[in-house]
């Protein structure tokens, strides 16, 4: 049970600086430009979700950022996670993801939010050498009993100059929501 050291709340566009500072802090993610963090933040806010440091600092030590893929409407893709170093190891990244997924009531919906029906299956690409990934999401599927299937999705050669590992595409489901 994770200690509740953080609040989850979703992003804002107030966040945009401090999701490109976390990101550069959490050290094996890539660093994308603060626009896009703060589109993440306003156009994607519904996916975007936030930890919280209760207790003074109000810090953000964790965050989960996405979307609802257009022509996978029953799914919802994890573009990027992260915890800070400080911050690891109490399931937070756990507790992010099934907030994103919709599977806990610790978010309240923004108002108007979008989406008719609640994603059935989470995905994430990942890289095979991202221990700490894959055992994330492969923890997700097991804590939640769903099965978890990885194929390719994004080689090195999709890259400039080749110079990134391969992705592979897990989906993670079919989930529902704990009672
Ligand atoms: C991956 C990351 C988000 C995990 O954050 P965290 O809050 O420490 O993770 P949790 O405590 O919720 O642990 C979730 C699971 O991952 C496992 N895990 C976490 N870190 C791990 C590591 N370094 N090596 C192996 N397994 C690890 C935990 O044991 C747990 O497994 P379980 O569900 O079987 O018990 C964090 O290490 C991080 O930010 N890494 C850098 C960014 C990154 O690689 N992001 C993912 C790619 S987009």
């Amino acid at each position: 049970m994770t200690p509740q050291t953080h609040r989850l709340r979703h992003a804002t566009v107030a966040d945009g600086a401090s999701l490109h500072a976390l990101v550069e802090a959490c050290g094996t993610l890539e660093q994308n430009t603060a626009y896009a963090y703060l589109l993440l933040a306003s156009d994607f806010a519904d996916t975007s979700v936030v930890a919280e440091r209760l207790g003074g600092s109000g810090a953000l030590e964790g965050l989960v950022l996405g979307y609802r893929p257009p022509r996978r409407p029953d799914s919802v893709f994890v573009w990027q996670v992260g915890v800070a170093p400080t911050a690891r190891g109490l399931g937070l990244a756990g507790r992010l993801l099934d907030a994103f997924a919709g599977l806990t009531a610790e978010l309240a919906s923004p108002a108007g939010a979008p989406y008719p029906a609640p994603p059935r299956y989470l995905e994430a690409t990942v890289t095979p050498s991202n221990d700490a990934s894959i055992a994330l999401f492969r923890g997700f599927a097991r804590r939640h009993g769903v099965p978890c299937e990885a194929q390719p999705w994004f080689e090195a050669a999709h890259f400039p100059r080749g110079a990134h590992e391969a992705e592979q595409m897990y989906r993670i489901g079919p989930l529902e929501k704990q009672s």
